[in-house]
């Protein structure tokens, strides 16, 4: 059973077969001077409604450290959430590619709050050569404790990004399933709200490997094909990316993935509350995060189950002795049946109270 995460699937059929279609048509220019690429650039315009500038890359690393180098100075600071994954776990990629620096906000389930945020920008000793300039904020829709950000919330982000004259960036590495989960409308969850720019990932949710920089006023991209080459992130056989991001994006083929993993995760989420187990936070797409006594959890891993471990910084009370949060997370594939299938496991070892005697 496997649970680990998202991007441990494979990719969907549709967008195999996509690729396979553009082996098939034979050579084309590379480095993105193709066919393919323009289609895909119109598609996103029409997606979210306006004129953007989409430019195309592997991974969401790359994403994340390119965008945000590009509106941040190198004395600029960058407001995230302590455990997100630009900040945390990203090996200080931004930090390699601008030399700005992450300013920290703490805050339950993954959510930078206004108040926390004005807080820490207020504490930014403006004019002072000596402390980095508040330049940015970027936030991660689905989070990475599995809620998500209302159209509404990012605006009252966005809110005082305007005021303090700070751009707002977007981790949109599982943005399919904060869309399917509200079903407000990719612009409303960005630009409408106030988002400058965006990582788009399709990568989790049924892509090989694409992901996509959104900037909403296309003017604001301005230099960015450079950074990306610079940064070594153009791909000279980009058209396959292309080709990904073509049938994924076709007839909401990508909201119904979401859609599906959304509702792994639900499944998932009240059958352990069934079973008497407390979630870490709120399943809103498609992570799930219980905490479950560590003696469960290691007989969940001696008996097959593959999952990671979640981050108890962002719980706003502390875990009890012998608790351990586990992080699992279906993917567009996971069917109903493993979903049931761990819950059964879950019963033969035994309810939470009987597992931590
Ligand atoms: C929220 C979030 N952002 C960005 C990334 C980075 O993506 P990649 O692994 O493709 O570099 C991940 C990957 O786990 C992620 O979960």
């Amino acid at each position: 059973m496997f649970f680990a995460s998202d991007n441990g699937a494979g990719a969907s059929p549709k967008v195999i077969r996509a690729v396979a279609d553009a082996f098939q048509s034979g050579p084309a220019i590379a480095y993105g001077d193709d066919d393919l690429t323009r289609a895909v650039e119109r598609r996103f315009c029409e997606l979210f409604e306006r004129e953007v500038a989409v430019f195309l890359l592997a991974s969401g690393t790359a994403t994340n450290a390119l965008a945000l180098a590009h509106v941040t100075p190198p004395w600029g600071a960058i407001y995230a959430h302590e455990v997100s994954h630009a900040h945390a776990t990203e090996c200080g990629a931004t930090e390699f590619y601008v030399g700005a620096k992450f300013v920290p906000v703490a805050g339950p389930g993954g959510k930078v709050t206004p108040e926390a945020l004005a807080a820490k920008v207020r504490r930014a000793n403006r004019g002072n050569p000596h402390s980095v300039q508040p330049a940015t904020v970027t936030i991660t829709n689905l989070t990475e404790c599995g809620t998500l950000y209302r159209a509404e919330e990012i605006a009252a982000l966005s809110e005082i990004c305007r005021r303090e004259g700070m751009r707002l960036h977007l981790d949109g590495a599982r943005f399919a399933n904060a869309v399917a989960a509200t079903g407000a409308s990719p612009a409303e969850m960005t630009w409408r709200a106030g988002v400058d720019v965006m990582s788009f990932g399709a990568t989790k949710n049924g892509a090989i490997t694409a992901e996509a920089v959104v900037f909403f006023d296309p003017a604001l991209a301005d230099g960015f094909i450079y950074r990306r080459m610079r940064g070594g992130h153009l791909l000279s056989k980009m058209r396959f990316v292309s080709a990904q991001f073509e049938a994924w994006l076709e007839a909401e083929h990508w909201l119904d993935l979401a859609r599906h993993s959304n509702a792994m995760a639900a499944r998932l989420a009240s059958g352990l509350q069934g079973l008497g187990y407390r979630l870490a936070w709120p399943a809103e797409g498609n992570e799930v995060f219980p905490i479950l006594p560590a003696a469960v959890a290691q007989a969940l891993r001696a008996r097959g189950l593959r999952f990671h471990g979640g981050n108890p910084d962002a719980l706003a009370e502390p875990l009890r002795p012998g608790e351990t949060i586990a992080r699992l997370i279906p993917s567009f594939a996971t069917t109903p049946e493993e979903v049931d299938e761990l819950l059964a496991l879950l019963t033969e070892i035994g309810r939470p109270a009987q597992a931590a005697e």
